[in-house]
C-alpha cells in the first residue's frame, strides 16, 4: 500500500524506504556502503545478496550503477530474497521517478517472473520464501551483501544468528554488508561470523547505519 508516507507495510507496521528521498536513502546506505562502483571495479563477474527485493529500487539503482561504470564484459548477478512479494500495480506506482522509467519498465515487463537476464548482461534471480530457507538452498559466493528486512525490532526473523551464520557460509572473503540499522544485536551477529563491522553515519534522520566485510579466519 503507498499513502503519505510512501510504501508501507501493514503486516510489519514499517516503510519500505524514505518517502522523503527513497534514491538518495538506498543510494547513501547500499551502493555507498558497500563502496560501489569501487569495489566491482575490474571484476569480470560480481555478485551481490539482498534480503528484502521489495520494490526492486536497490536492485534498479544497482543495476543502473554498474550499466554506466563497467564494460560490457563484466557481469552482475544479484540475488535478492522476498517472502511476500509485491504486484506489478504496487511496483509502477512506488517507483515513479522519471530517470529510472526505463529500468523499471524493463523489469516490469517480466515480473513476476524470478529469473530475468537484464539489460542483456544482469542476472537478478528472486529467491521466493523465507530468507533462511532460501538461503539455506543456495551454493552461490557473494561479493556484496544488502540487509534490508524492516526494522530489526519488527521483523526479527530477518536478523536472526542462523541467517548471519548462512551469510558468512556465502560469502567470498572480503565480501561487503551493508544496512541501514545500527542495531548492537545485529552487530554482534555479524562480528560472531566472522564480520569486521563498523558503524557509520545513517541517512536522514538515522544517526547511525553498519558496513562491514567478511575475513575468513584462518583454518
Ligand atoms: C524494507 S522492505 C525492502 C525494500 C527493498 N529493498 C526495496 O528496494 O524496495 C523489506 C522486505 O523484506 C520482505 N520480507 C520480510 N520478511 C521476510 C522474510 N522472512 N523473508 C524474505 N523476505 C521478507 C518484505 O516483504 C519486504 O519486501
Amino acid at each position: 500500500m503507498k499513502n503519505d508516507i510512501g510504501l508501507y507495510s501493514k503486516e510489519f507496521d514499517d516503510i519500505y524506504f524514505s518517502p522523503e528521498d527513497g534514491i538518495g536513502e538506498s543510494k547513501a546506505v547500499f551502493l555507498d556502503g558497500i563502496n560501489a562502483p569501487e569495489c566491482w571495479k575490474d571484476k569480470k563477474a560480481f555478485t551481490v545478496s539482498e534480503l528484502g527485493f521489495g520494490s526492486g529500487l536497490n536492485f534498479l539503482l544497482t543495476a543502473k550503477l554498474w550499466c554506466e561504470t563497467t564494460s560490457p564484459d563484466q557481469q552482475l548477478i544479484y540475488y535478492s530474497t522476498e517472502k511476500y512479494p509485491l504486484d506489478k500495480s504496487q511496483i509502477e506506482v512506488a517507483l515513479e521517478w522519471q530517470d529510472l522509467q526505463p529500468y523499471v519498465s524493463e523489469l516490469l515487463e517480466d515480473y513476476p517472473n524470478n529469473d530475468f537476464l537484464f539489460n542483456g548482461r544482469i542476472k537478478l534471480k528472486i529467491l521466493l520464501g523465507d530468507s533462511l530457507e532460501q538461503l539455506r538452498f543456495q551454493n552461490f559466493k557473494s561479493d556484496a551483501w544488502y540487509l534490508d528486512g524492516f526494522a530489526p525490532s519488527k521483523n526479527p526473523d530477518m536478523w536472526s544468528d542462523e541467517i548471519f551464520n548462512e551469510m558468512a557460509r556465502l560469502s567470498n572473503q572480503k565480501a561487503q554488508v551493508a544496512t541501514f540499522t545500527a542495531a548492537g544485536f545485529v552487530k554482534r551477529g555479524l562480528q560472531k561470523v566472522g564480520f569486521q563491522m563498523d558503524k557509520r553515519p545513517g541517512f536522514g534522520k538515522k544517526r547511525e547505519m553498519l558496513t562491514g566485510f567478511w575475513h575468513k579466519k584462518s583454518d
